[in-house]
């Protein structure tokens, strides 16, 4: 069964910080997700966290309303609401690298249009100048794709290969003008055949925008 997921307000976002109020039905969770900066977490409410970590049991965490705590960038976890009631806190993150927080939210919009097989949106995170690299082809680099039509027509082209598809377990980072997705495609062909493999992006950015996107994906035997 799937969890109900929690919902969240942006009230701040900003060259330094972002402040984001997060509130959970009893049993909503977050989905897993890795946080890229350093935080606050400022309960609105009593209650009870279950977190889950890639390596190790999960565990419970009693939030009190108005008793902040503070955790380090690159915690990895999935936030769920092990109460009964609903729950709601506050989350400030110290956003250091303003153009990389840009940069960084052009990769979650970039992936969440694949996920809405949204071409047009897809685009739009594209640099005018741009180019994709896929994981397959004849050449060193795979095959290229330079410019936007070429581009647009070869993302439209995954959309036809693989009439169902989703890009899970997503993490995103950046580092200068280099971006890096981490994700987990699961699709079926036109012709039935399922995929399930980890993959990631290497991105280049033009601005706040990708002017290259470098595909790599496990090759499962
Ligand atoms: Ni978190």
């Amino acid at each position: 069964m799937t969890k109900a997921q929690a919902t969240s307000v942006t009230h701040i976002d900003d060259d330094r910080f972002k402040v984001t109020e997060w509130r959970f039905a009893a049993g909503a969770e977050t989905g897993w997700h890795v946080h890229g900066h350093d935080y606050v977490i400022v309960p609105l409410t009593d209650g009870t966290l279950g977190l889950d970590v890639p390596d190790g049991a999960p565990f419970a965490a009693a939030l009190t309303q108005g008793i902040p705590y503070s955790r380090r960038e690159g915690v990895h976890h999935n936030v769920t609401n092990a109460g009964t009631a609903p729950l709601a806190f506050l989350e400030i993150e110290t956003v250091a690298d303003a153009t990389a927080h840009r940069r960084r939210d052009t990769l979650v919009r970039f992936m969440a249009a694949w996920n809405a097989r949204d071409v047009d949106a897809l685009m739009a995170c594209m640099a005018d100048d741009c180019a994709f690299h896929a994981s397959v082809g004849p050449e060193v680099q795979g095959r290229r794709f330079i410019g936007r039509d070429a581009v647009r027509a070869s993302y439209a082209a995954m959309f036809d290969t693989f009439p169902e598809a989703a890009w899970t377990a997503d993490n995103h980072h950046v580092a200068g003008d280099t971006g890096l997705s981490e994700w987990r495609f699961i699709g079926t062909d036109k012709t039935g055949k399922q995929v399930d493999v980890q993959g990631c992006d290497i991105f280049r950015f033009s601005g706040d925008l990708i002017a290259l996107k470098d595909s790599y994906r496990k090759n499962r035997s």
